[in-house]
Order: structure tokens, then sequence, then C-alpha cells
């Protein structure tokens, strides 16, 4: 039953949003924990308040879908049971089983956050604590806090920007300042302080599964007669975004050197993508001088294996050429690279992209 409908579609009116708000919040919630009885998903980590078990399931969340995260999930559980043998692992390690996940900073974060926390005796109970974690930002410290320790703190990321801009018919943009605030201090209201962890579920799942962002299921929503954005027809307009973040085009050129039963590779550094990851010999330039280096001339003599492989992480584009090359001698490489056993290729953790070129080898 619909309790109120508190506005005319009179979009972006603060003061109506925050009037309303209070009176509006024990419908909203309940009728969202409602939903969640019925629709809410069963997930490992929701039968849980460790934690450790939890913290893990929101770093490996933070940029990945639930269905593959799930997996990723199990099997660090599996191998690093526990804070402190995550923390006693290697950051190889680690990276070698985030392999394929991408965003590989959560790798690096995620291992020295847990000798923070091993440091620190046990994992801090409140969100200004787990603020101080590598890694761990507003969404993450109130849905930690929430699940793990029942504090009422809301979570605010897509899904919920999309749920409160709808239903309160908000069209502040929600990537401006104003926008932050405005749905953080929402966000805070509508969070009932008995249910704090199952309303933060609640609402995620209801953004991930019926308040989606192309095709909302309005017909079958239980907030559909008091929600704004659908009485004002204005549903696939919000939320609103003001602009754009530029993406970054970037060329790659990559020569597999291979030289008896050997490869040259390196670890990538600090100050670009990919840090802590293994490539081969990278040009960047097709003629670029490779300081005192035979990469020039091993250059002449390698084949295409492929040209123009689009590969997009979150603010570039890389475009890329991967050429093999087959010496009788080992050139000699630029600083920095090394030569490894082509058989033991699989133990260093590599980027998505370079997996790929890599199976080209072998198709
Ligand atoms: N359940 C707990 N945390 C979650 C998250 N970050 N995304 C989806 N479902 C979750």
């Amino acid at each position: 039953m619909c309790f109120f409908h508190p506005y005319d579609p009179l979009f972006c009116s603060k003061r109506r949003i925050f009037a309303a708000m209070k009176a509006e919040r024990t419908y909203f919630s309940r009728v969202l924990l409602e939903w969640f009885g019925t629709h809410g998903r069963d997930l490992p980590w929701r039968h849980t308040h460790d934690a450790y078990l939890i913290w893990l399931s929101e770093i490996i969340l933070q940029q990945t879908r639930v269905e593959q995260g799930r997996g990723y999930w199990e099997r660090f559980v599996r191998r690093w049971p526990t804070v402190e043998l995550l923390a006693s692992a290697t950051e190889d390690e680690v990276l070698r089983e985030w392999q394929g996940l991408g965003y590989y900073s959560r790798a690096r974060n995620l291992h020295a956050a847990a000798q923070q926390v091993v440091a620190a005796g046990g994992f801090p109970r409140s969100v200004e604590g787990l603020l101080r974690l590598r890694g761990v930002g507003a969404y993450t410290a109130a849905a930690i806090a929430s699940f793990a320790f029942g504090v009422p703190a809301a979570v605010v990321d897509g899904n919920v920007y999309r749920v409160l801009s709808r239903y309160f018919g908000i069209d502040v943009p929600i990537d401006s300042t104003q926008g932050h605030r405005l749905f953080a201090a929402l966000a805070g209201e509508m969070i009932p302080a008995d249910r704090p962890a199952d309303y933060n579920a609640a609402i995620m799942d209801f953004g991930a599964m019926q308040c989606t962002p192309t095709s909302p299921a309005c017909a079958e929503c239980p907030l559909a007669e008091s929600c704004a954005a659908r009485g004002a027809g204005r549903v696939a307009e919000l939320p609103v975004k003001q602009g754009r973040t530029r993406v970054q085009e970037r060329r790659l050129i990559y020569i597999y050197i291979r030289c008896k039963g050997e490869v040259a590779i390196r670890k990538r550094g600090a100050g670009d993508f990919w840090q802590g990851l293994w490539e081969p010999v990278l040009v960047e330039e097709p003629a670029a001088a490779q300081g005192g280096s035979d990469v020039a001339e091993v250059m002449k003599e390698a084949a295409v294996v492929a040209k123009d492989v689009v590969h997009v992480l979150s603010h570039r584009r890389l475009l890329c050429d991967f050429y093999l090359a087959e010496p009788k001698e080992k050139p000699a490489l630029p600083a920095g690279y090394t030569w490894v056993k082509e058989q033991a290729l699989d133990d260093y953790a590599k980027p998505r992209l370079i997996e790929r070129l890599l199976e080209r080898l072998t198709a």
C-alpha cells in the first residue's frame, strides 16, 4: 500500500525532499526490507559477521560483478582463511590469485591493509577507523561497519544513487559535490537503526535487480505508486550525470622475445597502470631507442602476432600490437627486464590483455 506521494514532479527541490524525508523513511525502508525478504540474493558473505570475510568480499566487489567475484572470494577464503594468513603471503602471491579481476591496485591495497589490521590487533569497528585502511573508501567502510558490526552507516554507490534519485525525483548530478552531499544525507536518513545490514543489502540488490539502469521492472515494483520519477514519466532520465571523465588512448607495442626456452619479462613499476604485474618487452613507439639494448635489432626479425588489439581500462583505452621474436642468441635487454623459463610463465601475475595475447601464440 502506498503511504503517500510526497512530491509533485517538481524535480530537484531540496527543501521538499528533506521536509518529506523523515515521514517517508519508515515506508521506504519497510517496503525495501519486505522486498529483500523474498527477492534478496543469498550470498556466502552475507552468512557471516566476520569482518575479514566481509572486507574481502567488499574489496572484490568494488569493481566486479557478484557472479564473477564469488569464485574469487571462495578461492581467497580457502587459501587465506584469516587476515593473519593473508598478511603473511607475498604481494606476488596475492596478485597471482587476483589475476583476471582487473584493477590490480585493489590486490596491492588488500595485502597492505591485511598487514595494517594485523599490526593493529584486529579490524577497526567504526567507519572512521575503517577509512584508515588502504583501499577502503566511504562505501566500503559503511558496508563493513554495517555488515560486520551493525553500525547504521548507509552505503552510497551507483545502485543507491539510482534508487534514491528515481524514488525522490532528484535531478542533482550524482557526480557533483552538491549531489554527493545530498545523496549521502538522504541515504543516511533512510537507513533504519534496527536493521542497517539488511537495509544496505536490500538497497544494493534492489538497484541491481529491480531498479536497473536501462530496463527497470517498474510494472512489478513495490515502490512504483510513490516513486516520483515513475509518476512524472522520467525514470529513464535519472540519475543525472554532469560529465564523463576523459579516456586517454595509449599505444602499446610488445615484443615477446623467446630464446633457449626463456622469455624476457619485467615487473611494471609504480606511477602507471598495472603496477606490480609482469609483461613482455614493451616499446611505446616503434622506433624508440631502448637505451643500450638490442631490442631495435630484434624487432627487425620479429613476426606480427596481433595488431590493434583494443583493451579498455577505467580511464584508458589501450591499442596494442604484439610481436614474436626468436633470436638464436640472447639479445641485451633494456634495463629492468629479466629472462625467465617460459614454462614458469604461469607463476607470474600478468594483465588480462597479456594473457589474451599469449593465448594467440599457442592458438
Ligand atoms: N552484498 C554485500 N556487499 C555487497 C556488494 N558490495 N555488492 C553486492 N552485494 C553485496
